[in-house]
């Protein structure tokens, strides 16, 4: 085994993750008047919109005696303290105290951005310097979107980015699901483009996924094998709700049965469907956790099909060092990781 592909996982979150936008909700979910909570870093926030429509966050706790603001009232663009009335602006600052003095008080807020159906805030410093990610709110050419589902998962958002970068488990994991009746082939590769090391086809499999920090993992499906039309794409944002919990945002696309999308029920058999397949990892990956936090080392034994997930795992090992090498170095040494040696590789069987 390489030395150089030694790599360590834990469950800290790292000052240097937060300087990303990050998604936080579904346009969708966020009507006129509604009140959205969430939780990023460890920090509750709430969404809501202006009387113009533009979306706002702030902290979910109010600057009086803390009640959470998630519990109040959307009026005229601000949030009314389901407790003693304080009103909140999108910017934080509170604008009314009944009954009496107007107090100087405000709460914290992030800066918020409406785009690509997507409601996304700034949980890092003060200098907003990198952009929206330019692969992953992108419905390709000849899609349509089918499903936009929110889960909240009890495990590290950096286990659930390894899971779903891994699709070696699918035929051993996955047996109640897509996988069901799958053969283990000998051999499974991921085929990392020269030029874009983040991205590749797994082979076997007809899949093409790429990894786009800071927590996308970005997949499409041919139904039918490899260029034959009929395929799916998924997009799985996961992102760090906290020590051990992830928040997950999943958007489905299809490029057949586009009218599908208007079949009652069509959202609630997708989601029922993502939640099982979730499911079928989720427990595997909460062992995993288990041992982690027990001092174990999730990357004992890397082997070939595990480059994407490695890659990840230095990415972010260079983030939370707040190394400026990234991108740049860390494609370069998928090279390295080209070049792991084959371990064990897995006899062809029947799986089900
Ligand atoms: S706790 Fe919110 S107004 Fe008193
Ligand atoms: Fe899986």
């Amino acid at each position: 085994m390489s030395k150089a592909l030694t790599a360590s996982a834990d469950m800290e979150l790292a000052s240097g993750l937060r300087d990303f936008w990050y998604p936080v909700d579904f346009s969708k979910n966020l009507g006129v008047t509604s009140i959205r909570s969430f939780e990023l870093f460890d920090q509750t926030w709430i969404l809501f919109r202006d009387k113009d429509g533009k979306a706002g966050c702030i902290q979910d706790e109010c600057a009086h005696r803390a009640c959470p603001l998630s519990l109040g009232k959307w009026v005229d663009g601000k949030i009314k303290c389901a407790y003693h009335g304080w009103e909140f602006n999108p910017q934080g600052l509170c604008v009314h105290t009944p009954s009496c003095r107007q107090a100087k008080a405000s709460v914290r807020s992030l800066p918020v951005l409406e785009q690509d159906g997507m409601i996304w805030v700034w949980p890092g410093g003060p200098t907003i310097s990198r952009d929206l990610p330019k692969q992953a709110p992108l419905i390709p050419d000849g899609f349509t979107l089918q499903a936009e589902i929110l889960m909240e998962l009890d495990v590290e958002h950096g286990l659930m980015l390894e899971n779903l970068l891994d699709l070696a488990h699918a035929p051993f994991t996955h047996t109640g699901t897509f996988a069901k009746g799958w053969l283990a082939p000998a051999s499974v590769k991921f085929d990392s483009s020269p030029q874009t090391p983040l991205t590749g086809q797994w082979n076997p499999y007809p899949i093409e996924m790429t990894f786009e920090p800071p927590c996308y993992v970005i997949s499409t499906i041919g139904l039918r094998g490899r260029d034959c039309g009929r395929q799916l794409h998924q997009l799985h944002a996961c992102l760090p709700m906290g020590k051990g919990r992830t928040r997950l945002l999943y958007r489905l696309a299809l490029d057949f049965f586009q009218w599908a999308r208007f079949i009652p029920g069509n959202h609630l058999f997708w989601r029922a469907l993502a939640q099982r397949v979730i499911n079928e990892d989720i427990r595997l990956v909460q062992g995993q956790q288990q041992r982690l936090q027990a001092g174990a080392n999730v990357w004992n034994s890397p082997v070939s099909y595990d480059k994407l997930g490695l890659l990840y795992r230095r990415w972010r090992n260079q983030v939370e060092r707040s190394s400026p090498e990234w991108p740049t170095a860390i494609a370069q040494k998928s090279d390295e990781a080209l070049s792991m040696p084959e371990l064990n590789p897995v006899e062809s069987r029947q799986i089900s």
